[in-house]
């Protein structure tokens, strides 16, 4: 049930030529053996991918992280000035740690600060400038993935944490399994505990196409990517240029969603075995789930969480969350 240090993604078995990642190797083989063809969406973030989504943030068609900073920067007095000394600082899926400078300017004085990340190398990163930043404030880095329940060290047992879950990431995860993710949360962090969470918001379709298909094609190259990856690390046969980056808004799931399409009749060869796509058809890479403010709070419900505040821009473009779990 619980680990603290090291990834799931950490098993490697050695091929005649290439170092695999078997749970990638895993997923893939699986995700394109299916009727409908699929990639999970982690998989998008290897290097390159983590670098064109930072590109992503700074598009003007991409509102989410302007709007979401705009946001923490003008509410972080109300969202975490209130809260006790001597709190822990929780971050999942930390990355570069941007957003939680923000935060860490207002905190009344934190016992520590624990990034949660898959990526040893951006926590050493983040570490590095935020100890510039901060010289007093003491960070624990976990590597660990954060869709897992993990332990958190023995030291801060006593302390109030709070949760920091920015950028709708939330929104990658169907609506159970976000109810699920925020169920582990409650249990990481215990009963005192606040969570501090952005989400997107519904609205206008053409605006949230744009959002995932920006004219200087910096999303279709993030999304195209992965063919690049499967090929480097799964021995790969993917023509990049054959497929189409495609964004679309399900309305019925109300969620957005990126696939690559195929640009003819083709067949790829991934470790060793063979798949067909027909021209047209399509290999699902991500969705993104957009809420009303009152799904989200219905989300927060039934995942056992009280919702105490919550902030939105004037256009009603995304809304970051204060909670704390309901317990009983
Ligand atoms: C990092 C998952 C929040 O869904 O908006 C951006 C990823 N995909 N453009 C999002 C993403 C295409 C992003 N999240």
């Amino acid at each position: 049930m619980t680990q603290t240090i090291d990834t799931q993604n950490d098993h490697h078995f050695q091929s005649n030529k290439i170092n695999v990642n078997q749970d990638f190797a895993g997923a893939v083989l699986k995700g394109l053996s299916s009727k409908k063809k699929s990639i999970p969406s982690r998989y998008l973030y290897d290097a390159k991918g983590s670098v064109l989504f930072e590109e992503i943030t700074e598009l003007e068609e991409y509102y989410p992280t302007r709007t979401e900073i705009k946001l923490l920067e003008e509410n972080t007095r109300d969202m975490v000035g209130q809260f006790p000394e001597g709190a822990v600082l929780v971050e999942f899926g930390s990355g570069s740690s941007r957003k939680t400078e923000i935060l860490l300017r207002t905190l009344p004085h934190l016992k520590a600060y624990i990034p949660v990340d898959v990526s040893p190398t951006a926590l050493d990163d983040a570490k590095a400038r935020l100890t510039k930043k901060f010289p007093d404030l003491r960070i624990a880095p976990i590597v660990a993935n954060f869709m897992e329940p993990f332990a958190l060290p023995d030291w801060c047992a006593d302390a109030p944490k709070i949760g920091f879950f920015p950028g709708s990431t939330i929104g990658n995860f169907k609506p159970s399994e976000a109810i699920g993710l925020l169920e582990y949360f409650a249990q990481d962090l215990g009963c005192s505990s606040r969570l501090i969470l952005g989400v997107d918001l519904k609205k206008d379709e053409d605006r949230l196409v744009a959002a995932y298909d920006d004219r200087e094609g910096v999303t279709a190259e993030f999304n195209l990517n992965v063919l690049t990856r499967v090929n480097r690390e799964l021995d790969g046969t993917f023509d990049v240029s054959g497929f189409r980056h495609v964004a679309r808004y399900n309305e019925n799931e109300g969620r957005m969603e990126m696939h690559l399409e195929s640009r003819k009749d083709q067949s790829v060869e991934i470790l060793g075995r063979r798949f067909d796509f027909k021209k047209g058809e399509s290999l699902h890479t991500e969705n993104s789930y957009k809420y009303s403010v009152q799904e989200f709070h219905d989300i927060g419900d039934r995942a056992g969480w009280e919702n105490l505040a919550t902030w939105t821009d004037e256009e009603s473009l995304f809304s970051v969350h204060l909670m704390t779990p309901a317990c009983n």
